[in-house]
């Protein structure tokens, strides 16, 4: 398992290409990754506010990818970097939590939703994980529709659950179980 993760493979979907991230896309995820909304909605500690702090991001990225613990792909459409997606793999019990985020020019188009396939599809089918969860802002419409267009289900509300800056924010837990997925 861990050896999969170090060696993360590229998957690929109808119209996208998720591929290991490398220190090249900086300029594309420095482009979305300075969003303030998008980091707000994403619960990051805030935006990235120079070309410098996206290598410096993709830099630990590249580290991460040695231990096995976190895997992080580009979402490139038509050779552009316009996103990310990943999950911090937790091995005690085959859980992991996934998160994402895209270029503002390229939401509505189903490129979340479809990014999300592909990764639930290699951690169920390839990485043999039982569940997979994610947490969302109750106000993050966008996001809890992807979650519940691939089929993923409100467990609950969280109180409190992540602090952003000194605020503690509620969300939703979502999550999906492997025989979940191989029945849809
Ligand atoms: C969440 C995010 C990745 C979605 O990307 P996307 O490619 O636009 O998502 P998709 O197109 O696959 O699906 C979005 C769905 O939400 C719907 N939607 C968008 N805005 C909405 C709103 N304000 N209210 C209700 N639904 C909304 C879209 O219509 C679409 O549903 P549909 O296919 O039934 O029409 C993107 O908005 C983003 O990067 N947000 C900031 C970071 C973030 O929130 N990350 C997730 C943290 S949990």
């Amino acid at each position: 398992m861990s050896d999969l993760l170090k060696n993360l493979p590229s998957l690929t979907s109808e119209r996208l290409l998720l591929r290991q991230l490398t220190l090249e896309d900086a300029a594309d995820m420095f482009e979305y990754a300075q969003d303030p909304e998008i980091a707000r909605l994403g619960l990051w500690p805030g935006p990235i506010k120079t070309l410098a702090e996206s290598e410096a991001d993709l830099r630990d990225v590249l580290r991460d990818y040695q231990t096995g613990r976190y895997a992080a792909w580009a979402i490139v459409h038509d050779l552009k970097m316009i996103g990310r997606i990943g999950f911090h793999y937790f091995a005690f019990d085959s859980r992991a939590e996934v998160g994402y985020a895209l270029n503002r020019d390229y939401w509505g188009q189903g490129y979340a939703s479809e990014a999300l396939q592909a990764v639930l599809a290699f951690s169920f089918n390839v990485l043999d994980l039982n569940r997979m969860q994610a947490i969302v802002l109750p106000e993050n419409s966008a996001s809890i529709r992807v979650l519940e267009k691939v089929g993923m289900t409100r467990e609950g509300l969280l109180r409190e659950y992540v602090k952003v800056g000194e605020t503690f924010l509620d969300v939703y837990q979502y999550a999906m179980l492997k025989r979940e997925w191989l029945s849809v």
